[in-house]
């Protein structure tokens, strides 16, 4: 069996952070054979019945315990030889990231975790639109008198560029701030003029940000991150701590009510982050949280990963 990772560099990962690592690490010990792929080398080949082709390198673990490959056995494979396909590279979500689902998409065999057609429907703070009533109020906009509106009624409230990730732009801004059309058109120019997020201000956020995991809509494990004192960003990125925590009941009924979408949209694995009780985004690209679950809770959740990627094969 074989299966293919698409991913940055397996060289250049942090293993004792790194949830990619944990899969790969399960599949080569249960024998099977796992590839690197970088999504710019993925090609579709029109004219031969629209082959999606790339040319990868086998993975290896090391003794020292980290992965390689050898750099001068290049393979030039047709990817409907895999039986799965990990998409795990980290973003930016742009039309590089929009492209390689465009080919993707197209593979009829594998089973490719998550569905990249869903992938490119979903930009993971858009998907909120799909459960208003699980989120805090929230405008996505690029045009400042909008913003400007929700941002008067809202009194406090956090911006975050729409296709950001690991807390990239999270600001805090007041209705009193002086200036602050100047302000707005300046933080959406400084993301591409891409649209952005207003979201009303959750104080609790201090609390921290609760990171789910979900593997076919079911909750296999969840860690608290805590910002760092005057941060306002939880992110682990952003210096955020990792805290052990179990779910409550309102943050079970929140995973109650997403899973049937999971499930049909076919996102099998999935990273959820609730605030406050509320469900602020569904991270569908890449989850991350594994190490530092298993760490805190004595689990390894990527043996249920590839359990259910095996168990859907069959
Ligand atoms: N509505 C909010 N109220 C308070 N803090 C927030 C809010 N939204 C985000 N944050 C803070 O910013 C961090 C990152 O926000 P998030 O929406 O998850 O974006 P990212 O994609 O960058 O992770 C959160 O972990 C939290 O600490
Ligand atoms: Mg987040």
């Amino acid at each position: 069996m074989k299966f293919l990772f698409q991913m940055d560099d397996p060289k250049k990962i942090n293993i004792s952070e790194d949830s990619t690592y944990m899969i790969i690490k399960e599949s080569l010990n249960r024998g099977i054979e796992c590839f690197y792929n970088d999504p710019n080398w993925v090609y579709a080949d029109i004219n031969r019945k629209n082959k999606i082709k790339s040319h990868i390198f086998r993975i290896f673990l090391k003794d020292n315990g980290t992965l390689t490959y050898d750099i001068k056995n290049k393979i030039n494979v047709d990817l409907e030889n895999f039986s799965a396909i990990f998409i795990r590279q980290d973003p930016p979500y742009d039309m590089k990231y929009i492209s390689n689902t465009y080919l993707l998409e197209k593979l009829k065999k594998p089973m490719v975790i998550n569905n990249p057609s869903e992938l490119r429907n979903f930009p993971e703070k858009h998907i909120m639109m799909n459960f208003p009533d699980l989120t805090p109020s929230t405008i996505i906009s690029s045009d400042v008198e909008v913003l400007i509106k929700f941002i008067e009624k809202n009194n406090e409230v956090i911006l975050k560029p729409a296709y950001g990730n690991g807390g990239l732009g999270i600001v805090k801004v007041d209705a009193s701030k002086r200036n602050l059309t100047n302000f707005l058109s300046k933080y959406i120019n400084q993301f591409s003029n891409n649209p952005i997020i207003a979201q009303r201000f959750l104080k609790n956020y201090i609390r921290g940000d609760k990171r789910v995991i979900l593997i076919n809509g079911n909750v296999k494990g969840s860690v608290l991150r805590v910002p760092k004192k005057n941060s306002i960003k939880s992110n682990f990125h952003a210096g955020g701590s990792a805290v052990k925590t179990s779910l409550n009941k309102k943050e079970k009924l929140i995973c109650q009510k997403i899973k049937n979408f999971l499930i049909n949209k076919k996102l099998y694995f999935v990273g959820i982050d609730i605030i406050d009780g509320f469900l602020t985004e569904i991270n569908i690209t890449s989850p991350t949280g594994i190490q530092e679950i298993n760490r805190l809770d004595g689990v390894n959740i990527e043996k249920s990963i590839i359990n259910f990627v095996l168990k859907s094969l069959k």
